[in-house]
C-alpha cells in the first residue's frame, strides 16, 4: 500500500517554551508521533503555497548600469551576477524599491483567489536586506523606508485567512562578519572583498543571525512555516550557523511551525551534494519536509514531507527581460501531478520595486483559482495515487473509515469519452465530472469503466470523482 502517509516512525527532540535567543535554558521535549502528524496535518492538506520573492533586486529588474544583466535564472543574484559590493549595490537598488500602499494585499488577495493556502515571502534574502524593522541591523526596511514591511504582508496574510511563512537566508552578502572565507559551496559577489576587508568572525555573524530570526519569531504573532535557505555540503548545520540552537528558539517561541531542511547538507537530511537532487528521505531532526527545487520527483517521495518550488518563468526575483513564462496548463498539470504523488506545491511571483505583481502571474494564478474553484476538493486534504502508472492522466484520493473518493485527473481526454481503470476491486457507488455532469460506470471484472458524460467539454485537467465503499483494495498488477 502506498500513498498514505507512513514511515514517520522518528521522534523529533525540540525544547519547550522558555528558551532565549541563545538557544540556552531550553528544557528539551520529545515530540510524538501523533504530535507530530498534528503539527503537520494543515500543511499536508494544504497541497498549494504562494511562494514570494521581494527585496532590493526586485526594483533593478534585471538591470544594472543601464544593462541587462541577463534574460533567465534567478535573477535575486543580482548582486553576485554582476559582482558588486553591498555598498554600491544598495546606493543602486534602494532608491528603486518603493513599496506602494497595500502591495501585500493584493498579494494575498491573489493567493487567496489562486486557491493558496499559505504564503511563505522573503524575510532577507542572500543580499542581506532585512524586510522587517530590525533593531540589530539597519540594512532593513524600517531604517531605510521607516517601514515594517513583514509586518505589512503578515497583516495583509491574516487579514485573508492564509498561513504565513517566512523564506530566510543564511547566506548573507552584507553582514561584515559573514565569514565568505569558510562558506565553501556558497556564492559570494567577489566585489565584497575589497570593500570590507579584514578577518571575519561567524560566531558574530550568527548571533546577529540568530538574534534576527529572534525578532521574526516574536513580533508577527503565529509563523506556521520558517524556509531557511540554505547550505553546501562543506558549510552547513551546527559548522555554520549553529542550526541545532537556531531550530530550537524557532520552535520554543514558534511550537506549532514546521520548517524546511535547508540548515543542513547532509544524506541524513536528504541532500545528495550540492546540487538540487534531493533523497526520498529525511531524519525529522533536520527539518519536517524536503525541497526539491524546479523538479518534480519521478515518483514523489513515499513516507516523508516534500514540497516542490517552482518559478512561473525562469526567475524568482522580478526581471523584466525574462519572458519564460510557462502555459496556465502547465501549472495546473504541475500541481496535479505533484498532488498525485503527495507533495505541496509552493509556486512563485516575484513582484516589481513597488510591490505589484507581474500581470503574467497575475493572470495564471487567477486561471489556477478558477480551476481550484472546480476542482479544489481533488487537491486539498488528499493523497497519493494508489494505482501504478495511468497512460490518460493521474489521481488522488480521499479515504474515510467507511470508504472515500477517488479522483481520476484527466491529462489526455479519451477520444472515445471512456476511461478504463484496472485494478479497483471496491464497489462504486456513484461518479461524477467535477463541476457538472454525471459519469456512467461499467465494471467488469477487475475493470472499471468511466463512461464520460456527453455535450460537456471534457478538457485536459478535468476530474471525474468517484465514490467507493469500505477499504480501498486495488490489484497492483495492471492499471
Ligand atoms: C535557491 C536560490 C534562491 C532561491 C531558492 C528558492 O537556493 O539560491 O535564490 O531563493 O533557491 O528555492
Amino acid at each position: 500500500m502506498f500513498g498514505i502517509i507512513a514511515g514517520h516512525l522518528f521522534t523529533t527532540t525540540f525544547a519547550t517554551l522558555g528558551a532565549t535567543a541563545g538557544g540556552d535554558s531550553t528544557a528539551a521535549k520529545t515530540e510524538s508521533l501523533t504530535e507530530r502528524e498534528a503539527r503537520m496535518k494543515w500543511w499536508r492538506e494544504a497541497r498549494f503555497g504562494m511562494f514570494v520573492h521581494w527585496g532590493l533586486y526586485s526594483g533593478l529588474s534585471g538591470n544594472w548600469n543601464g544593462k541587462i544583466v541577463g534574460t533567465n535564472g534567478g535573477m535575486e543574484w543580482l548582486q553576485n551576477r554582476v559582482g558588486t559590493d553591498t555598498y554600491t549595490y544598495a546606493s543602486n537598488a534602494l532608491p528603486l524599491f518603493r513599496p506602494k500602499p497595500g502591495f501585500a494585499t493584493e498579494w494575498a488577495r491573489l493567493a487567496k483567489e489562486a486557491g493558496c493556502r499559505y504564503v511563505v515571502f522573503t524575510t532577507k534574502h542572500h543580499d542581506g536586506f532585512a524586510l522587517h524593522d530590525s533593531k540589530v541591523s539597519d540594512y532593513d526596511a524600517g531604517s531605510t523606508l521607516h517601514r515594517d514591511l513583514v509586518k505589512e504582508i503578515v497583516d495583509a496574510l491574516h487579514t485573508e485567512g492564509l498561513r504565513v511563512g517566512f523564506y530566510h537566508s543564511m547566506i548573507d552578502w552584507h553582514h561584515d562578519q559573514y565569514d565568505y572565507t569558510r562558506a565553501k559551496g556558497l556564492p559570494y559577489p567577489g566585489g565584497n572583498k575589497s570593500v570590507m576587508s579584514g578577518p571575519r568572525d561567524q560566531s558574530k555573524y550568527n548571533d546577529y543571525l540568530h538574534a534576527e530570526v529572534n525578532e521574526l519569531m516574536s513580533n508577527y504573532g503565529p509563523v506556521d512555516v520558517v524556509w531557511w535557505d540554505y547550505s553546501s555540503k562543506e558549510f552547513q548545520g551546527d559548522d555554520a550557523w549553529r542550526a541545532s540552537d537556531l531550530i530550537k528558539l524557532v520552535r520554543a517561541k514558534q511550537p506549532n511551525v514546521v520548517m524546511n531542511n535547508r540548515l543542513f547538507r547532509t544524506a541524513e537530511a536528504g541532500w545528495v551534494g550540492n546540487d538540487m537532487a534531493t533523497l526520498p528521505k529525511l531524519d525529522p531532526q533536520y527539518g519536517d519536509f524536503t525541497t526539491p527545487e524546479q523538479h518534480i520527483p519521478a515518483t514523489g517521495m513515499p513516507g516523508i514531507d516534500w514540497e516542490t518550488c517552482m518559478t512561473m518563468n525562469s526567475t524568482w526575483g522580478f526581471n523584466e527581460h525574462d519572458h519564460a513564462w510557462k502555459s496556465d496548463a502547465t501549472f495546473i498539470r504541475n500541481l496535479v501531478d505533484i498532488a498525485s504523488k503527495g507533495g505541496n506545491y509552493l509556486l512563485n511571483i516575484g513582484p516589481k520595486g513597488d510591490g505589484s505583481v507581474p500581470e503574467e502571474s497575475v493572470k495564471s494564478l487567477r486561471a489556477i483559482g478558477a480551476w481550484m474553484k472546480v476542482n479544489g476538493e481533488s487537491i486539498y486534504g488528499t493523497t497519493a495515487n494508489p494505482f501504478g502508472k495511468l497512460d490518460w492522466g493521474s489521481c488522488t484520493k480521499r479515504l474515510t473509515d467507511t470508504g472515500g473518493k477517488l479522483y481520476f485527473h484527466i491529462t489526455i481526454p479519451p477520444l472515445d469519452g471512456k476511461l478504463v481503470v484496472t485494478g479497483l476491486k471496491n464497489r462504486i457507488s456513484g461518479a461524477r465530472l467535477l463541476g457538472g455532469g454525471k459519469v456512467e460506470v461499467a465494471s467488469s471484472g477487475q475493470s472499471t469503466t468511466l463512461v464520460l458524460p456527453t455535450g460537456i467539454p471534457i478538457a485536459t485537467n478535468s476530474v471525474v470523482a468517484v465514490n467507493f465503499e469500505g477499504m480501498l483494495d486495488i490489484t497492483k498488477s495492471g492499471t
